[in-house]
């Protein structure tokens, strides 16, 4: 009693015990369930991924037709919904829609809240995957003032993300088979991340034992800033801030002088490189053969060149990070750079989901509450407003 480690940001802290990803940052070492993220994005779908990361195995061929059915059949939400993200301002940005309609349907069920039943749990993590690219692609629509496109489940999980985003008319929407897959591996890449920001909150508002809806809100909340899935967006402005290779010198002067982060740089874990770095580069060159050349990947790329042999990155092992080259491969997808986060939670939530499984079926985790080490006065004597005015 009275001892406490201070630790702030957690940086030398596990607050749980897990099976879902293990990460090694000095080898660069990404694995979900123990896969390598190279074979998974390689050779998996969104779909399958999402299943090992909650599930802890591959599935059957049984198992897999079984979850695709059932998350294609949850991909509706109901009208009020629709009705309640129509109620936010015009210029709302999406991950704030995203964020409070998640939260919202904790409301539409609330048989959620029965955490303690395995079932029940299924049916909840199956409707929150289901439901989160018909959230994200209605609030990408309400920016641009254009009606809501239902779900189109004769489509797969992905092309009918795109379709609700992008369909323009009553035709059978369709994309280039290249640019569906590019972005199943985006979302592979983003699935799970162990005790990131938003995983945490997760997993510390989940420890309250309130319904998964409520605890994933919060871990939209948590990605919405700029020093975690927020850096998406971030880079792709500070790259058409930059907008020349001429201008990269200052910039990094900028950045060295303490003035602003390079956005994309950088990592908790990762102190050698980011392997979903690197395998987004490989996706880049597949959108961009569709697309043609990103003008800002000439930026990016020098950025990147010039960083890595300066002494300030090479000394904090600063490397690029997921986020140094996804905001371009979003930009030729046509999304706004507002839409990035989304992207990033849609691709979360199966990790986020597995964790808040995971932590419900723990029997040693506690409710998350931190120590503090109080710096205030103390034992004060109030002094009545007369006499103190
Ligand atoms: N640009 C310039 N300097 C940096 C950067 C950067 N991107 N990142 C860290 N530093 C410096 C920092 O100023 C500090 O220097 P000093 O020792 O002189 O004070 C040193 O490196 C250590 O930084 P830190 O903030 O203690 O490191 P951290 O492990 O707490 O932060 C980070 C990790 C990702 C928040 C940070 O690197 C950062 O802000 N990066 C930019 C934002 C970004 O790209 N975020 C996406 C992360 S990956 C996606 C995700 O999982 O969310």
């Amino acid at each position: 009693p009275g001892l406490c480690t201070y630790d702030p940001g957690f940086t030398n802290t596990a607050s749980c015990k897990s099976s879902i990803t293990y990460i090694d940052g000095d080898k660069g070492i990404l694995e979900y369930r123990g896969y390598p993220i190279e074979q998974l994005a390689e050779q998996s779908t969104f779909l399958e991924v999402a299943y090992l990361v909650v599930y802890g195995e591959l599935p059957t061929k049984e198992q897999y037709d079984a979850w695709v059915h059932e998350i294609t059949y949850h991909t509706f939400v109901h009208e009020n919904v629709k009705g309640f993200m129509q109620g936010f301002r015009y210029d709302a940005h999406p991950m704030g829609m995203l964020m409070a309609s998640v939260g919202a349907l904790s409301t539409f069920y609330p048989d959620a809240r029965n955490i303690h039943d395995a079932d029940n749990r299924h049916m909840q993590i199956v409707r929150m995957i289901a439901k989160m690219p018909t959230l994200g692609a209605w609030a990408f629509r309400h920016a641009q003032g254009k009606p809501y496109v239902y779900p189109d489940n004769e489509l797969s999980y992905t092309e009918n993300f795109l379709a609700m985003l992008f369909k323009m008319s009553e035709l059978k929407f369709s994309a280039d088979p290249r640019l569906v897959r590019a972005l199943d591996v985006l979302l592979i890449l983003h699935a799970d991340h162990e005790q990131n920001c938003s995983t945490n909150a997760v997993r510390s508002v989940g420890s309250s034992q309130v319904d998964p809806y409520s605890a994933v809100a919060a871990g939209v909340g948590a990605l919405y800033g700029p020093l975690h899935g927020g850096a998406n967006e971030a880079v792709l402005k500070m790259l058409k801030r930059i907008g020349t290779v001429d201008n990269i010198p200052a910039f990094i002067e900028g950045v060295k002088a303490g003035n602003e982060r390079l956005m994309g740089f950088g990592h908790r874990v990762y102190k050698n490189f980011d392997p979903r770095a690197k395998i987004i580069k490989k996706a880049c060159d597949d959108v961009f053969e569709v697309t043609g050349v990103n003008p800002l990947l000439q930026v990016a790329q020098e950025l990147e060149r010039i960083a890595l042999e300066d002494e300030y990155f090479v000394k904090r092992k600063l490397y690029p990070n997921v986020d140094f080259y996804s905001g371009l491969i979003y930009e030729a997808l046509q999304f706004p750079p507002e839409m990035f986060t989304v992207l990033f939670a849609i691709g979360r939530a199966p990790g986020w989901l597995a964790q808040w499984n995971e932590l419900i079926q723990d029997k040693e985790q506690k409710i998350a509450r931190p120590k503090q080490i109080y710096t205030g006065d103390r034992t004060l004597t109030f002094v009545p407003r007369e006499e103190r005015w």
